[in-house]
């Protein structure tokens, strides 16, 4: 191998952009929770967590993505809009792997009571994925 190659190389993966070659899907990171989970998703058992009320700090993830996350939602602390989460009406959703569990650790903590399983993730990314626009 010649020097420029090897430069070429270590500039590349050193950087640290090997994620960004490797770009996360919705269809990825579904298919690592159902793994991790062991278990088929199931989009009404999604539908049903997004929907709920757990009676802790908010009545349920609908109170900033409504009961129709294919379209806006909007913030109950910010006022700001929400783009829609559903993959189908907003192509940044679920590219990003740590945005993803970010989000769920914190909105499940929030709202559940305590963080997701991989199976409640996997549930709600199945039904977000099935929404259309
Ligand atoms: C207090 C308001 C609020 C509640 C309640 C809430 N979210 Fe969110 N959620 C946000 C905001 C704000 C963002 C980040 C803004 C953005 O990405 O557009 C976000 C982002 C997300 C994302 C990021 C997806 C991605 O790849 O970009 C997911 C998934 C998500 N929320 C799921 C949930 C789930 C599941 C619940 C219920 C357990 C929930 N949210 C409850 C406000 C909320």
């Amino acid at each position: 191998m010649n020097r420029g190659l090897i430069h070429l190389l270590v500039a590349c993966c050193a950087s640290g952009s090997a994620t960004a070659i490797a770009a996360d899907t919705p269809e990825s990171l579904l298919a690592a929770y159902v793994a991790q989970a062991g278990a088929p998703a199931s989009p009404e058992r999604g539908q049903k967590l997004f929907t709920t009320n757990f009676g802790k700090d908010y009545n349920g993830c609908v109170d900033c993505h409504t009961a129709s996350p294919a379209k806006d939602g909007k913030d109950l602390l910010t006022d700001k809009r929400i783009a829609p989460l559903a993959p189908a009406a907003n192509k940044a959703r679920f590219t990003d792997k740590h945005k993803v569990e970010m989000a769920f650790n914190m909105n499940c903590r929030d709202v559940v009571g305590r963080k997701c399983t991989a199976g409640e993730k996997a549930d709600v990314m199945s039904w977000l994925i099935s929404l259309k626009p």
